[in-house]
């Protein structure tokens, strides 16, 4: 089965390795292949191993990672994605990931918030993601599949309600082979793929914010792909916020593996205020401690700040990328605590699939942070997200020769909050009237840590009036502001329908919060 994968992180890749014939594979993406969340993330991929850490269960990391999803989770689908945790860590190792380890050779296993045991692997202290993408792409090269960089989709090609290829753009035309294709006057090559099926695994979208974690890649390209060709979509109001990145251009991410060795979190008066707020104080799950903050530095006016000089001297070593960057930004958190702020990280929601992958539309699969698989309920427990692009990339391969429906379905379970109107408004390679610095402010403000009816009322007022100039073959920033748009659209519309606050998604006029607190 001739198969396009899209993307080179850790869903795109192992969908790669498991596929059952390499030489129908064709990986697609449209940056360097390391230009990738998978490649920048610090923290670990979390797991239970086989045999597990004592203390530890696939019964007790469902539980943590239910519980982080606020009562949202799809049960069966954490069930599976805990459950094949071992298999996949197993598969990883073989494939050369180079997990760090105890002295005595053990895997060597770090805490994160909301994890009842120490349960995340890590490679290179805090570069487990590069370890990771770094595995994996020389295996995937060494199986000899072919791997296109600089190769963005534009267009997903259907007919007869089917996928059946993609539309591709290279700027400057370098890499393609010329078949069938058009030139673009200063835009590049595109190019027409023909394919038997198309999985999806570009990752996240936290360019709709102006701080984020993620790379510049990140924008969102696989939601709006799906999108225009009616794919069902869900949860796209669920947008985690990471509590601490270095409060300084570029938001370098300080991994909650600092706090989970011990850094705190202090107000500009020196007092540990997560205290106050919750029972596991900085350990608390992921949006607690973001809003804590975002609400500490408005009503301070001042920076909260990471103290991590406990750890003194030992920072180095076990967070080597971090020690560098801060220490690159003049500042010494081996002896004082460093200003953090809250930025964009993981998008829970996206393209709805079933538990291998399979989206509502045929030869369409969606695997790692673009799918909406139900693993992370209104809130991703730390960790997880590695692991999900392991577990669904496995199995979407396996899927992708088997016939067989499968019994559990939730792509056509839950409710679609793809808006045929507004993403009609969204060609593909439509030009876009506002800048991409504006649409992130709007979602900032409006579709940001604490949301209510007249921002979010506004800020879709707003962003529909950046409506698309008409279909043309734009760049490639064109397209993904493009991309952007049309997201940043439907999640505002889909963040105002829910008016209770759940996880990540946090009203502040939330009928039901307001009667409690008075
Ligand atoms: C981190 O290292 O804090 C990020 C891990 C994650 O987002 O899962």
């Amino acid at each position: 089965m001739r198969t396009i994968i899209v993307g080179t992180g850790i869903a795109g890749l192992v969908c790669a390795l498991a596929h059952p014939a390499p030489e129908d594979v064709l990986v697609l993406t449209k940056a360097d292949p390391r230009a990738s969340n998978t490649d920048a993330a610090q923290g670990g991929i979390a797991a239970v191993t086989r045999p597990p850490a004592p203390g530890d269960s696939i019964a007790s990391h469902v539980a943590d990672t239910l519980t982080a999803g606020a009562g949202l989770c799809d049960a069966e689908a954490v069930q599976t994605l805990c459950g094949d945790g071992p298999d996949r860590i197993a598969d990883l190792i073989a494939a050369g990931v180079p997990f760090d380890r105890t002295p005595d050779g053990a895997l060597s296993r770090g805490l994160e918030a909301a994890h009842s045991v120490a349960r995340i692997l890590h490679a290179g202290g805090d570069a487990t993601g590069a370890g990771i993408a770094g595995a994996l792409l020389a295996a995937v090269t060494h199986r000899g599949i072919e791997i296109r960089p600089h190769t963005l989709v534009t267009e997903l090609i259907t007919d007869g309600g089917r996928v059946r290829g993609v539309r591709t753009l290279t700027p400057g035309g370098a890499g393609s082979d010329g078949a069938g294709s058009d030139r673009v006057a200063g835009a590049g090559v595109v190019q027409e793929i023909q394919a038997d099926a198309v999985v999806l695994a570009t990752g996240g979208a936290g360019q709709l914010y102006p701080y984020t974690s993620n790379p510049d890649v990140a924008t969102a390209d696989g939601v709006a792909l799906a999108a225009r060709v009616g794919a069902v979509l869900a949860d796209l109001e669920f947008y985690q916020f990471h509590p601490t990145t270095l409060a300084l251009p570029g938001n370098f991410l300080v991994s909650e593996a600092v706090r989970g060795e011990g850094a705190v979190l202090r107000d500009s008066a020196g007092s540990r205020f997560m205290i106050g707020v919750h029972p596991d104080a900085e350990l608390a799950p992921r949006d607690v401690v973001a809003r804590a903050v975002a609400d500490r530095m408005r009503e301070t006016g001042a920076p909260v700040v990471l103290d991590a000089t406990r750890l003194g001297d030992r920072l180095a070593g076990r967070f080597p990328s971090i020690d560098a960057a801060v220490r690159s930004a003049g500042l010494d958190w081996a002896r004082e605590p460093v200003p953090i702020t809250p930025a964009a990280h993981y998008w829970m929601g996206g393209v709805a699939t079933d538990l291998a992958g399979r989206t509502s539309i045929p030869g369409l699969y969606a695997v790692g942070e673009v799918a909406r698989t139900g693993v992370h309920g209104a809130n991703r427990l730390a960790s997880n997200s590695l692991l999900e692009g392991a577990v669904f990339g496995h199995r979407a391969a396996l899927s992708l020769t088997d016939p067989t429906p499968l019994s559990h379905t939730p792509a056509l379970d839950v409710a679609d909050q793809n808006e045929p109107a507004i993403t009609a408004e969204h060609p593909a390679g439509a030009t876009v009237s506002g800048a991409r610095a504006d649409l992130q402010r709007v979602m900032w403000d409006a579709v940001g840590l604490g949301r209510d009816d007249d921002g979010l009322a506004q800020a879709e007022e707003t962003l529909a009036g950046w409506t698309a100039a008409g279909a043309t073959a734009g760049t490639v920033a064109e397209h993904e502001t493009a991309n952007l748009l049309l997201v940043a659209r439907l999640m505002a519309r889909a963040a105002r329908a829910r008016t209770r606050s759940a996880g990540a998604h946090f009203r502040t006029d939330d009928a039901h919060l307001l009667e409690t607190a008075s």
